[in-house]
């Protein structure tokens, strides 16, 4: 097997014009492959650490030379010769050499740039699809998967403009209908909602995810808007939220913009239990606030059955956050994304015991992203249900849906 024989960082910048870190490594044999690390805005508290500069005089502090330095100087002399295609020797001793809970020494977004270009790597040796690669971590065909698009057509919150505190709205095509389908439908009402908004004299511009950021004052609104948008579709999509609630919950209670006061949690739960049933809400991520333990217990419990509970915030990848919430049923779906934990082994890991516990999987993005596609082969490789990359608008989005594309149409020859 080739060594790693070379490793060279990049400072480059994400979708949002903020500076993030891309990974070039290379092989004893010549072969090279890069990664390139994704950035939050609605980060949870409890994610693993990412190293900024903190350094105004460059990119408003959000530089990531130091990260590139902790690199060269620590990681790199550690990695040279270092045998490829054992993901777990390097990601545990990417994991030692930081030595903390939440690397906050190397940074996750050092680790990261290093453990998924170390993957392409090892995959590109082997002369393999890196999903085809993943999939054998897993020992799963990738032939069975058939992922989910969870599309995100409306961007409130931290992604959007507007008033709208709740962060994504997402309308997701019915999970028994072959990929390539679900695809082109997404795609399809994408197009019919922004025609709904020019002729409702609603403004068409995107967010950071690739979704509208019309000017509607509720949220009520919006879902009413969007309720009548698939409505022509009748069963073949429904809607999904993710309130992000944490960005609104001050002082123990939740201000949405639709109420003129803050709620209580049991008041907000009653509220979510209403508008889940009113609008058919299959899936509701983050609608309780990232430590409220009890009561993501209590909403599970409520509307669990009929709508997927998603944990984000909550769970941030977190082995122990996850075993916690499977522990005391707070939650029936994870989402999953790479750079809130650090490494692809640690990532891995939450992908089995959530399985496991039969909880369903989502494969994201983040909202600062590039056009690295390594996800949509994360989704394919692990047999997640569903992926969350955004609306099918931007290109670091479209990256992704088009690396579907590729590996579907690979899959069905
Ligand atoms: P973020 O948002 O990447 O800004 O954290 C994505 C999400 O909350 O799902
Ligand atoms: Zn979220």
């Amino acid at each position: 097997m080739s060594k790693i024989a070379d490793i060279t960082p990049f400072e480059i910048l994400d979708s949002r014009g903020n500076p993030t870190i891309e990974v070039e490594m290379t092989s004893s044999s010549g072969i090279s492959a890069r990664a390139s690390v994704p950035s939050g805005a609605s980060k949870g508290s409890h994610e693993a650490l990412e190293i900024r500069d903190g350094d105004e005089m460059r990119f408003g502090g959000l530089g990531v030379l130091k990260a590139i330095q902790l690199i060269e100087t620590i990681i790199k002399p550690k990695l040279i010769g270092f045998e490829l295609g054992n993901q777990k020797g390097l990601d545990d001793l990417l994991i030692s050499l930081d030595g903390t809970r939440n690397k906050g020494v190397l940074g996750a977004n050092s680790i990261l740039g290093i453990s998924l270009s170390y993957a392409r790597l090892s995959a590109q040796e082997g002369g393999i699809p890196l999903y085809v690669h993943i999939a054998s971590e897993f020992r799963f065909d990738p032939k069975s998967s058939n992922v989910t698009p969870m599309f995100n057509v409306i961007n409130g919150g931290l992604h959007g403009s507007g008033t709208i505190d709740m962060q994504e709205f997402l309308i997701i095509p019915h999970y028994t209908l072959p990929f390539m389908q679900k695809l082109q439908m997404g795609v399809e009402l994408y197009h019919s909602i922004k025609k709904k908004l020019h002729e409702n004299r609603k403004m068409t511009s995107v967010g950071d995810e690739g979704g509208f950021t019309p000017q509607f004052y509720t949220n009520n609104e919006v879902l009413k808007f969007l309720s009548s948008s698939i409505a022509p579709y009748q069963n073949s999509f429904h809607i999904g939220l993710d309130c992000a609630a944490t960005t609104y919950f001050k002082q123990g209670r939740y201000k949405l913009i639709d109420f003129k006061d803050s709620s209580d949690a049991s008041l907000y739960i009653q509220y979510l239990e209403k508008i889940i049933k009113e609008f058919h809400i299959v899936s509701l991520e983050d609608g309780l606030a990232e430590d409220a333990w009890t009561d993501w217990a209590k909403l599970t419990q409520r509307v669990g059955n009929s709508c997927m509970i998603v944990g984000d915030d909550l769970l941030v990848t977190n082995k122990e956050r996850l075993e916690k919430a499977i522990q005391s049923r707070s939650c029936t779906a994870i989402l999953v994304k790479v750079n809130q934990v650090g490494t692809l082994t640690e990532t891995y890991e939450v992908i089995r015991i959530a399985k496991q516990a039969g909880f369903r999987v989502i494969i994201s993005h983040r909202s600062g992203e590039t056009t690295d596609d390594f996800i949509a082969d994360l989704a394919v490789g692990t047999g997640a249900d569903f992926v969350k990359f955004g609306a099918p608008a931007r290109g670091e989005r479209v990256a992704k849906y088009n690396r579907l594309f590729h590996i579907y149409t690979k899959l069905q020859k």
